[in-house]
């Protein structure tokens, strides 16, 4: 048996890894049965499956195993919580973040700071000096502006930076339009043909800045291994060119995220080991082929770490029909805990968590939403035969969702479960109405 089939990647599959149904029916996720889940949280509920998690980081690291200096980073925009900065740092992942929040979340967590990479197209002020305050964070830079910015506050703070270059690589993934970044007029990362405009900002600041590496990110939710592949090679021509010409030589190569999850019986995206086992090979021979020392490398998998580990589960509420036939089924959800349908027209695989084991409906229904948006459909055409009351469970809501979410309506973001053996633990709680008002201010004259 080769490693790749050895070795599990979680993105090919549409539930958990620990996914199974009991005797009675229901849905069981790391061991635990999602009716009682739903009794004791409520619902809206996200579920997530640690087993997943850790079947994920492992495929990502057997794969890149062939490669001696590499690391995984975990892309927190897709998921995060403390709990999740834990969960990550103890399998071995760094941790890219893209704002104030983000990294504050990484400070309380203690999360090192010198695995901890700072990324975004419009850091402010703020967000800078808290990055250059966690002393080791690595500093992404988005744009020329951006490099005088850091300097002067780097030097106001008798602080050194150590930064990566994000470059747009005109490499288009097959992908949504609005989650493709590489592209030559992305809003994100430095053109290729203006990289030497930037590195000579950066070298006027040799006190305070220290360039140590390229990064680029082409998308998310892609399927195919060639743009990365055709990335590589970009990237390594640029490590030489930057050798030759200035004679710097650059440590660390991070080509960034974006591997695909399947969503639905449709989606074939490369499995994790076959991607990172890939990437891993391709720089390896691009460096060498170029007679370059070969740098240490970094991926940043969000969706594909954490995507296939959420389970929604919603309460099914009333039917509609229309000229006699069931064409809507409402949940006590939707696009504010799950925004991704109405943005992007993702397609989503559902089921009955209760009644597993009863055959699909032959005619579908559409799976809405209770949020007053016409567009708020989690699956147009789902083969759900639910009646109110039953427990519906929406797969691959790990990523993006969550973090995504809104209080839209005034309703209160769900909490979010971590199970292990059998074992729920709260890792987001959810919130009150008197978290909805917390932040309300009524001028006195109104009162
Ligand atoms: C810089 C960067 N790295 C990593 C990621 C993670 O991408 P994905 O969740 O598709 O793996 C993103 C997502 O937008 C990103 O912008």
């Amino acid at each position: 048996m080769s490693q790749s089939t050895r070795v599990i990647s979680p993105n090919v599959e549409i539930m958990p890894v620990s996914a199974k149904t009991n005797a009675q029916g229901h849905l069981i996720i790391g061991g635990c049965d999602t009716v009682e889940l739903a009794k004791q949280f409520g619902t809206p509920l996200y579920v997530v499956d640690e087993e997943t998690v850790r079947a994920s980081a492992n495929a990502f690291q057997a794969g890149l195993s062939l490669y001696k200096k590499s690391r995984p980073l975990y892309a927190g925009k897709a998921f995060l919580c403390t709990a999740m900065c834990h969960l990550i740092r103890k399998l071995g992942f760094g941790l890219d973040v893209v704002s104030e929040g983000e990294l504050y979340t990484a400070v309380k967590a203690g999360f090192p700071a010198d695995l901890t990479y700072l990324h975004g197209n419009n850091k402010s002020e703020k967000e800078l000096e808290a990055a250059l305050a966690y002393k080791g964070v690595k500093i992404v830079i988005d744009s020329d502006g951006e490099v005088e910015l850091l300097a002067s506050i780097a030097r106001r703070m008798k602080a050194r930076a150590s930064i990566l270059i994000r470059v747009t690589p005109g490499v288009e993934p097959d992908t949504h339009e609005h989650i493709k970044t590489g592209q030559h007029n992305s809003k994100f990362g430095i053109p290729l043909d203006h990289l030497e405009e930037t590195v000579a900002v950066i070298l006027k600041y040799p006190d305070v800045l220290e360039l140590i590496g390229l990064h680029a990110h082409i998308g998310s939710q892609s399927h195919d291994l060639g743009p990365f592949l055709e990335l590589i090679d970009i990237m390594a021509d640029r490590f030489a060119f930057l050798k030759e010409k200035y004679g710097i030589e650059l440590t660390q190569l991070d080509v960034g995220g974006g591997l695909g999850i399947a969503y639905t019986e449709a989606d074939r995206p490369t499995p994790i080991y076959d991607w990172a086992a890939s990437v891993a090979a391709k720089v390896a021979e691009a460096f060498s082929q170029r007679n370059m020392e070969l740098p240490e490398l970094f991926v940043e998998p969000g969706r594909s770490m954490i995507g296939t580990a959420g389970v929604t589960l919603y309460r099914a509420g009333h039917t509609k029909d229309i000229d006699g036939e069931a064409s809507c089924l409402s949940v006590d959800g939707g696009m504010a805990d799950n925004p991704r349908p109405i943005t992007y027209q993702a397609k989503y695989t559902t089921c009955v968590a209760n009644r597993m084991n009863e055959p699909p409906a032959t005619k579908p229904v559409s799976l809405v939403g209770r949020y007053c948006e016409s567009g708020d459909i989690i699956v147009k055409e789902a083969y759900l035969s639910a009646q109110r009351g039953d427990l519906i469970a929406v797969f691959g809501t790990g990523a993006y969702n969550y973090s995504m979410a809104s209080n839209y309506n005034r309703t209160t973001r769900p909490a979010c479960v971590l199970v292990y053996d059998s074992k729920a633990e709260v890792i987001i709680a959810r919130e009150t109405n008197d978290d909805l008002v917390r932040q309300d201010r009524t001028p006195e004259r109104l009162l």
